[in-house]
């Protein structure tokens, strides 16, 4: 059967950075998300029995890096066992936004590819399992499971490590207001990111600090305190970045519009003019985090900043989802 599903990228309050088990990808620390309603994958797969090995098509992608398709051969190997056979399988993937710029469209990707493939073999599962299942492909992928605001409970080991609904998508109206600043690839992937985190002598602190962030995250975003909840999560950026950049060797994954735009947004709550905050993923793009009455006016101003390539304004959105059959 051929089954095309819809996932959505997500942006992390509080960051994922470093793994205890990096081959189950399971993390560090607890991370907290919320789907992004207009940054999504689209996933189609069909097992068939005329094919003799995966065919994998990444619809308007120039540069397909032979890693790429060994992790998603390694996600329909992993739905083959599961469905006990030995089939081929056809592959259409697409993004709406550029790739590794700093946008999760790993895990948009990787989530949608996997409802995907176990829809199309007929295998049902619940949305903790499919996170875990999701998570093995990429550990974002975990978060772009359920509706909304969404918490990743590390766990203990590969089973009890997934991710779950903090709040509905309709709970607080906040918007994340993407400033794409480069539609180039970025040179360090996340996935050496994370090997590299416990290289910074910063990282230990970090760490030791995340129990507290999350516990005072979660009564910002219960009190819907939105000043409390962006010093929180503008200041868990910095904490991730600074890992980055005191990582041996170091990555700066920021380019000189990324800088630009921190400073603008700094500028603007100083002087009164707007609220947000600023959160920064593994890649240069910035993610401006604000109410959605404001979301209009801070999009017209990222606009015409230098050196911003397209601006997407996403309210929280729902997670993955087959849409069709
Ligand atoms: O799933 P990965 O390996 O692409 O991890 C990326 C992690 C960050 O985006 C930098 C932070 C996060 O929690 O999303």
């Amino acid at each position: 059967m051929k089954v095309k599903t819809k996932s959505p990228a997500n942006i992390a309050f509080i960051k994922y950075w470093g793994k205890t088990n990096p081959r189950a990808r399971v993390p560090q620390n607890n991370s907290i998300s919320m789907c992004l309603s207009e940054m999504f994958s689209e996933c189609e797969v069909e097992f068939r029995d005329d094919l003799k090995k995966d065919e994998i098509n990444f619809v308007g992608e120039k540069v397909v890096k032979k890693k790429e398709i060994e992790r998603i051969v390694e996600v329909l190997d992993r739905v083959r066992k599961l469905g006990k056979t030995k089939l081929r399988a056809r592959v259409v993937t697409k993004n709406n936004f550029p790739k590794a710029t700093g946008i999760a469209s790993s895990a948009s990707g990787m989530s949608a590819l996997t409802l995907a493939a176990l829809s199309s073999l007929g295998i049902k599962m619940s949305q903790r399992e499919l996170s875990k299942l999701s998570r093995l492909a990429s550990g974002t992928a975990c978060r772009s499971i359920s509706d909304g605001f969404v918490e990743w409970v590390k766990g203990e080991n590969a089973d009890s490590s997934y991710a779950k609904q903090l709040f509905m998508p309709d709970y607080w109206q906040i918007c994340d207001v993407v400033a794409i600043v480069t539609k180039e690839m970025k040179k360090v992937s996340s996935t050496e990111g994370h090997a590299l985190a416990e290289t910074s002598p910063f990282y230990e602190t970090r760490l030791r600090g995340m129990d507290k962030k999350i516990k005072e995250i979660k009564r910002a975003m219960k009190e819907k305190n939105f000043s409390e909840f962006g010093k929180i999560i503008e200041a868990e950026a910095l904490s991730m970045h600074a890992v980055c950049i005191t990582s041996v060797p170091s990555i700066i994954y920021w380019n000189k519009t990324t800088l630009t735009i921190i400073k603008k947004v700094m500028e603007w709550r100083k002087g009164g003019e707007i609220e947000s905050y600023f959160t920064i993923d593994a890649g240069p793009s910035v993610h401006v985090i604000c109410r959605e009455k404001d979301s209009k006016k801070i999009a017209q101003r990222l606009r015409i900043i230098e050196g911003v390539k397209e601006v997407v304004i996403n309210n929280p959105g729902i997670g993955v989802r087959v849409v069709s059959t």
